[in-house]
């Protein structure tokens, strides 16, 4: 097996390779706007061929890098059935699995930070996007965010086996990994929380607007092509 976690400092993202050690062919998971260079020399060293760039979810707060990524690769874009999006090649739902070699990737359906977030799992690592974070959880108050709907998804990724690892969307904090467990344990988000204190708790939340919100979905709508979104590329921070 191998994996890579990669990590954007602008947005805090953490994106993911994953590849089959002996066939090569490879999985990302949630790239950046402006890092293509970074993931394609990544792979590149793997000696890596990109088969899947798959989404968690519509992101807020970034742009995907999934567009340069296919131009360059042709990978197939991959994102939850209940994402809505068109422009993808894949809506994967729950239970279906990505082949990469002999490697499987499985989605789970996990809504409510967004309607059609989806996590996945590979062998006993967990991708969360932003449904479950290290400590933490995705807010709900936007894109058909719904509390109860992400209480019930998050117990159903605290259902694996208490050494499974977590890898989240973000992190703002320099943490990298989580476990089931340990998220059980001390996630004050989770950790001897009940369905209606979580979603009292979420309701408190009034956080302010992510600043690139107006510019990151739109173009994420158009899986990553800003300039299909009509998004003035000069006033995003990265260059592909
Ligand atoms: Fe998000």
């Amino acid at each position: 097996m191998i994996f890579k976690q990669l990590f954007d400092d602008d947005t805090s993202t953490l994106t993911y390779i994953l590849a089959d050690a002996v066939t090569r062919e490879a999985v990302i998971i949630d790239p950046v706007y402006g890092q293509a260079g970074r993931d394609l020399e990544a792979l590149e060293e793997l000696g890596a061929t990109l088969k899947y760039i798959v989404e968690t979810h519509v992101h807020a707060d970034h742009i995907t890098g999934a567009k340069a990524l296919k131009e360059a690769t042709h990978a197939k874009f991959v994102s939850g059935k209940d994402s809505g999006l068109t422009c993808g090649d894949i809506l994967i739902d729950e239970g279906e699995v990505m082949h990469f070699g002999n490697e499987v990737l499985y989605a789970i359906a996990t809504p409510g930070h967004t309607a059609g977030c989806t996590t996945y799992r590979w062998r006993n690592r967990i991708f969360t996007g932003d449904a479950l974070l290290i400590d933490a959880c995705g807010r709900t108050d936007f894109q058909q965010g719904d509390n109860e709907k992400l209480y019930d998804s998050i117990q159903k990724i605290l259902s694996y086996p208490d050494e499974f690892l977590i890898y989240p969307g973000h992190d703002y904090n320099g943490r990298r990994v989580s476990n089931i467990a340990q998220e059980k344990g001390i996630n004050p988000y989770i950790a001897g929380v009940t369905k209606e204190q979580f979603i009292e708790k979420m309701n408190k939340l009034n956080l302010p607007k992510p600043a690139k919100i107006d510019i990151a979905v739109p173009a994420n709508e158009y899986c990553g092509d800003a300039d299909a979104a009509g998004i003035n590329t000069a006033n995003i921070p990265h260059s592909i």
